[in-house]
């Protein structure tokens, strides 16, 4: 079986970081939340992967490569505009042919793989099978009605949801999805939706099975969402110290710090990851943190927070929490008077002062 992996889209809800990376390459524990997803489709024993890619940017190519490093094929499939799930699905025919396949967003994440899917979806024989997660807010996603434990009808982000289920981004089709996508017409907002092409397939009577996902599933569409995510991988951290952590410094719980990584006079209490030489000093880093590489933690308290590479937070005297601090950022303490607050913010950043 081979697996569609998407990976454009605009990532208006992750602006500011978005400006200047694509989201399904921000990191996640450090590692890019697109990793994710192929390890999770290659874990379920796909060995071709087609990733459909913004045609005006190889990022994600030059980010992820052919496919070698996990000893798979990765091919690239470019999208011209951000046209909708379903027009991802209509211009990947070609790759994908006459085969069942996976879709999977590579901004959702799962706990528990998608194998049991794929066999559900075997075993049934339908033409289509959808995951679903109980959420508190299913307007903001694909949401079934179901009646007598089936699918009767989806709809895309529905002001009155008919369920609290919201349909993942994880979908098994056979090649029936391929009409259906080709049949429908955009939505009031521009878009191809994948909602309308399920609703397609119910209405001309092919079978559409659904799996209740039971563990954890997240759409990293939101900031607090990549925390909820950083949250969720980390309890499942394996500890590995390859870094240095010098005789004053107190580390407890799940900790992996990387190679070149300085822990000097510091607390740090897991589970947390600290990237390839970062430095973290006269600090306190708390629980569900990620570092990436190359950062420099000092005179500071940072907790339940993501770092990117290259941060720098010095002398300063709150403890920074629930935040997300994008490639290059600095929060430092200026000596400077009068004593005010001085902000060099991008465009779109948000900025809580207590
Ligand atoms: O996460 C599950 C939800 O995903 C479903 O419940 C919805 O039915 C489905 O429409 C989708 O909703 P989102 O609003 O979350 O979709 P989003 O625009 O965030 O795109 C999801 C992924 O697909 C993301 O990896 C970006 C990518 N994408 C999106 C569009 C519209 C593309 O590659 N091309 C596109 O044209």
């Amino acid at each position: 079986m081979k697996a569609l992996i998407t990976s454009g889209g605009k990532g208006t809800r992750l602006r500011p970081l978005t400006h200047t990376q694509n989201k399904h390459l921000i990191p996640i524990a450090n590692k890019p939340i697109l990793h994710y997803a192929i390890e999770t489709v290659i874990d379920a024993g796909v060995k071709e992967i087609g990733i459909v890619t913004n045609a005006d940017c190889d990022e994600v190519q030059n980010a992820i490569g052919d496919g070698s490093r996990w000893g798979v094929r990765i091919s690239y499939i470019p999208q011209e505009a951000p046209l909708g799930l379903a027009h991802v699905v209509k211009i990947s025919e070609d790759f994908i042919g006459k085969e069942p396949f996976i879709f999977y967003l590579g901004d959702n994440m799962v706990v528990g793989g998608v194998k049991r899917f794929i066999d559900e979806f075997e075993k049934d024989g339908s033409n289509c099978h959808l995951t679903l997660a109980k959420v508190k807010d299913p307007e903001r996603f694909g949401v079934p009605e179901i009646d007598n434990n089936r699918i009767v009808r989806v709809e895309e982000k529905p002001a009155k949801p008919k369920s609290h289920f919201a349909v993942a981004g994880i979908y098994i089709y056979d090649h029936h999805i391929f009409e259906a996508v080709n049949n429908i017409k955009p939505s009031q907002r521009g878009e191809l939706e994948i909602s309308d092409a399920h609703q397609y397939l119910l209405e001309h009577n092919y079978q559409v099975g659904f799996s209740e996902i039971t563990g954890w599933w997240k759409d990293t569409g939101k900031p607090f969402d990549l925390l909820e995510a950083n949250r969720l991988v980390l309890e499942h951290l394996v500890p590995q110290i390859k870094g240095e952590i010098n005789g004053k410094s107190y580390i407890a719980g799940n900790v992996t710090i990387e190679k070149g990584a300085k822990i000097i006079n510091s607390t740090v209490r897991g589970p947390v990851i600290i990237g390839a030489d970062s430095i973290i000093e006269n600090s306190y880093i708390g629980p569900f943190t990620s570092i990436a590489e190359n950062c420099l933690i000092r005179n500071s308290e940072i907790e339940f927070s993501i770092l990117l590479k290259n941060c720098q937070v010095l002398d300063i005297g709150i403890r920074i929490e629930s935040s997300l601090l994008g490639t290059d950022a600095e929060i430092v303490r200026s000596e400077e008077k009068p004593k005010t607050h001085r902000f060099f913010v991008g465009d779109q950043s948000r900025v809580e002062l207590v």
